[in-house]
């Protein structure tokens, strides 16, 4: 099966330098919004969606602390409100000693919406740290295909 042109994304193809580009700005913007008082720890995260649209989050804190949200879950919450249905590519942002890679909950999150082949790229403000693939981050994971072929 061919794949499916998306603006200059296809499904199964790493995304053009152009719109890998656009993560990078997204999640560099969405980073400068975090709301961070307890960690300080500053998160942008932004992902692409089927229709080439990008969706971007930030970290959200709390006071009570295990109820702060991650940025990559602030970014797929957008996506899912616009009515993105997969999540093509990722670009995480922060400013750290190593590259700053999606939280174990997150990749499952992500699990959720995103190819093994889909990549996951880490950066800070000046450069990119780190690329991956989902398949990498959170190998022989569970997913929606399980459910669906389960058995009471
Ligand atoms: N954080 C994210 O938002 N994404 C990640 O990929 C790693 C960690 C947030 C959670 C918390 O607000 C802060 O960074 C410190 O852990």
């Amino acid at each position: 099966m061919p794949d499916r042109a998306i603006g200059s994304t296809s499904v199964n193809a790493t995304p053009s330098p152009a719109v890998m580009q656009q993560l990078l700005d997204s999640a560099r913007r969405a980073r400068a919004q975090a709301y961070a008082p307890y960690s300080k720890f500053s998160v942008g995260a932004a992902l692409l969606d089927e229709q080439g649209r990008v969706h971007a989050g930030c970290n959200i804190e709390n006071a009570a602390y295990p109820q702060g949200l991650c940025a990559e879950a602030s970014a797929l919450a957008h996506l899912v409100l616009a009515g993105g249905k997969r999540v093509l590519a990722v670009v995480v942002v922060g400013q750290a000693a190593q590259p700053v890679t999606p939280c174990g909950g997150c990749r499952q999150k992500l699990r959720e919406f995103a190819a093994d082949d889909a990549p996951v790229w880490s950066a800070d403000l000046h450069m990119i740290t780190a690329r991956h693939t989902l398949g990498a981050l959170l190998p022989a994971s569970f997913g929606p295909q399980h459910v669906a072929a389960g058995t009471p």
